[in-house]
């Protein structure tokens, strides 16, 4: 039995394992319509969401299964029950949890008290969900993964930024988080040192928006304020601005270059709409395979129980 609390979690050959499981259930989605038969994943959300709920949702009913939306907006469940004693509940009735909490010290007491695979569907630490969704992304537009170069323009410390950092080193990928030169929005240390200790890869940090996507293969981006920022609305707008994914800036990246976003996207903000609407932009495929990443994570965490 195996939790997916944080993009840790997997090993490289694992995630490759998930990867490949995600393209052949996308491929032959008939032959998977019966994998989840009988088997049920209760969705906990702390937070909103349209593409992690809708997305694990629909793929379980492809898969013959169910999922079941529960709101454990406050941090627990009804009537002041913990998150521990709800999730106990859980075991009992069902084969899966997703969970989106605002805290990763949630999602880990909801992994300490699961007897079923637990998945982090997004923290304030991690989003694991949305780069195995990424990963199936490049693979499909860039027909590999190792060497394929990523650059990470915007907020170096935030969830995505962090799930993009381990995710794609692991993969193989070679990862420059493109960020304002102050440690609040630049990567954390501990998260480099993780990323080289779990993957052996170094990921690379520039403060220069051009020079940082010179030679990229993909430029992704994300929202400058993330949920529970909002009272740093100004101060972030002022010190993003340079880093806005605009024609300019992708014009230094390689020519065929594509450009990604883990949406909600805010236009004209960190990415333009002439840049979010054009051929180079997949963000609505990548929207799209985060259900076929998401299936093949949970057809492979089903394997790796029994
Ligand atoms: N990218 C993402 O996680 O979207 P939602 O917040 O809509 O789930």
């Amino acid at each position: 039995m195996k939790h997916i609390l944080s993009d840790f979690d997997l090993s490289g050959r694992e995630l490759q394992e998930v990867l490949d499981l995600s393209a052949e259930i996308k491929a032959c989605p008939g032959e998977y319509g019966d994998a989840m038969r009988n088997k049920t994943l209760v969705m906990l959300f702390e937070l909103a969401s349209l593409r992690t709920r809708i997305s694990f949702e629909a793929g379980m009913n492809q898969l013959g299964g169910h999922a079941i939306f529960y709101s454990v907006e406050g941090g627990g469940f009804t009537r002041s029950e913990t998150m521990e004693d709800g999730v106990k509940n859980i075991n009992k009735y069902a084969d899966f949890i997703m969970a989106r909490v605002l805290k990763q010290e949630a999602m880990e007491r909801i992994g300490g008290a699961a007897t079923i695979p637990a998945i982090n569907g997004m923290t304030e630490v991690y989003h694991p969900c949305q780069t195995m969704a990424d990963l199936l992304t490049v693979r499909e537009h860039k027909g590999k993964l190792r060497g394929v170069r990523i650059a990470y323009v915007g907020d170096g410390g935030c969830n995505t930024a962090n799930s993009t950092m381990i995710g794609c080193s692991s993969a193989g990928m070679d990862v420059t988080v493109v960020c304002p030169d102050d440690q609040k929005y630049s990567p954390a240390g501990w998260v480099l040192k993780r990323v080289k200790e779990h993957t052996g890869k170094a990921v690379k940090v520039s403060h220069d928006p051009a020079k940082g996507v010179a030679g990229a293969d993909v430029v992704y981006t994300d929202v400058w304020v993330s949920a529970g920022m909002e009272a740093e609305n100004e101060a972030r707008m002022r010190a993003f601005k340079p880093y806005q994914v605009n024609a300019e800036l992708v014009a230094k990246a390689k020519g065929d270059c594509i450009v990604m976003h883990c949406l909600p996207a805010h236009r004209g903000y960190e990415i333009t709409s002439e840049v979010m609407d054009s051929p180079q932009s997949v963000v609505f495929d990548q929207a799209g395979n985060r259900m076929h990443a998401q299936k093949g994570l949970l057809v492979w965490l089903m394997e790796t129980v029994d």
